[in-house]
């Protein structure tokens, strides 16, 4: 090799790793962050709690990059620190009224949950309750106070890059046709508790979070088929939106594009949307329940996976959802309760999946093929 291609060969690798970091970088914002929710079980006789150390190893031996944590143990919430795993906290449902209504509890709160660990410990979101409205009706009045009375909370503490929102079930709050296009969120709840959280999420640059439980849709539409629930591909296996004309090949998409409708109709078509809960449970609660098993699971959060990961989105929403989390890490093994786990208590993967999106394979291609093409050059100039 000679000087000139020597100095043209320092010129051009910095060059290409900048083209490999961007391309990645581009794919990354089009792609589902998918985590999983981990909630402390009850302690039940016979199950010793898992510790928060041992959590926050096996998510990270397991390369998931977003918990959702449902209880919010400041114990859980440190043991994440330093990991890069991004957070989204629950203030749950019987503080809500009380962080409503007294202004600095809402400030105890995230002095306990939020400032001992930010930013060391990554925490993205503050979901204020869950599923309220199925939750307690009487409850709910007081949701969007209490999410504003957190978000001010934070503010007061110079905390900006915490985002606050609340998290809705789909059956208690979308009323569903046949149509994706003609879904609306239930009355009266729609206008009264929906429509000013909507109007807090857009004005603060938040996001609308939604579980969605396709096994439930399917549970309660008998004449769908299994495969249209779990993602799998075949040419009869599709329904169509008469009103738009667009064709769905899962009900996961159906029930998203729902949700974007119901949205629009509110005029916030653009909000991101998160899923906050979603997954196929192994076992069910009595032998009636077939579909419960671990193979079904399994189809269910490879194909999920596989469908977020496609980069596809929704008909309705091109960028698709911005985060799903899978309900849940670690299953309850209480008799005549649904085990909807990943992990079994001790703590083993029930199947083999991938969490992580092979972003670093994809960079490194893309160097790779920088590589041989600077080689090519040089070869030219030789
Ligand atoms: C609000 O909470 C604080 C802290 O717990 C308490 O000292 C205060 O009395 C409460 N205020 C009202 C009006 O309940
Ligand atoms: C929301 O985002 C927009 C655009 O990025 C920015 O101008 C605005 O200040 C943000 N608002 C809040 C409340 O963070
Ligand atoms: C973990 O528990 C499951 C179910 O209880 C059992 O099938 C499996 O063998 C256990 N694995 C280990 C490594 O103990």
């Amino acid at each position: 090799m000679n000087s000139l291609s020597s100095f043209l060969l320092l010129l051009l690798l910095p060059a290409l790793t900048v083209v490999g970091l961007s391309t990645t970088g581009a794919a990354i914002t089009t792609i589902t962050t998918v985590g999983v929710t981990y909630a402390t079980p009850a302690s039940a006789a016979g199950s010793s709690p898992i510790s928060p150390d041992r959590i926050a190893a096996k998510v990270t031996s397991m390369r998931i990059p977003a918990v959702r944590i449902l209880d919010s143990d400041p114990a859980l919430i440190r043991s994440f620190a330093y990991t890069n795993v991004s957070l989204l906290l629950s203030v749950p449902n019987p503080l809500v009224p009380l962080l409503a209504t007294n202004r600095s509890l809402a400030m105890r709160w995230v002095y306990r949950h939020v400032l001992p660990f930010h930013p060391r410990s990554r925490i993205s979101m503050i979901s204020v309750g869950d599923d309220i409205i199925s939750y307690s009706p009487d409850i709910s009045q007081f949701l969007l106070r209490a999410m504003q009375n957190v978000y001010q909370s934070l503010r007061d503490l110079s905390i900006y890059k915490v985002s606050v929102s609340t998290t809705f079930s789909f059956f208690n709050t979308i009323s569903t046709t046949s149509a994706p296009s003609t879904a609306r969120f239930q009355q009266p709840n729609g206008d009264f508790i929906i429509s000013p959280v909507l109007q807090f999420l857009e004005m603060t640059n938040s996001s609308f979070l939604i579980n969605i439980y396709p096994y439930n849709f399917y549970r309660s539409n008998f004449e769908i088929p299994i495969g249209f629930a779990l993602f799998q591909e075949h040419p009869f296996l599709f329904r169509d939106d008469l009103t738009t004309g667009v064709r769905y090949r899962n009900i996961f998409d159906i029930m998203i594009d729902s949700v974007i409708s119901a949205m629009a109709v509110m005029g916030h078509e653009n909000l991101p949307v998160i899923v906050a809960e979603t997954g196929w449970p192994c076992t069910g609660t009595d032998a009636r329940e077939v579909d419960a098993t671990v193979l079904y699971a399994e189809m269910y959060l490879k194909g999920l996976i596989k469908h977020l990961r496609s980069g596809n989105g929704t008909p309705l929403r091109k960028e698709g959802v911005a985060e799903a989390y899978i309900f849940e890490l670690v299953g309850r093994e209480q008799q005549g309760t649904r085990n909807w786990g990943i992990l079994d208590q001790n703590m083993t993967q029930k199947y083999r999946f991938e969490f992580s999106n092979g972003c670093k394979t994809s960079r490194f291609r893309t160097y790779l093929i920088g590589l041989l093409l600077v080689v090519v050059v040089l070869r030219l100039l030789m």
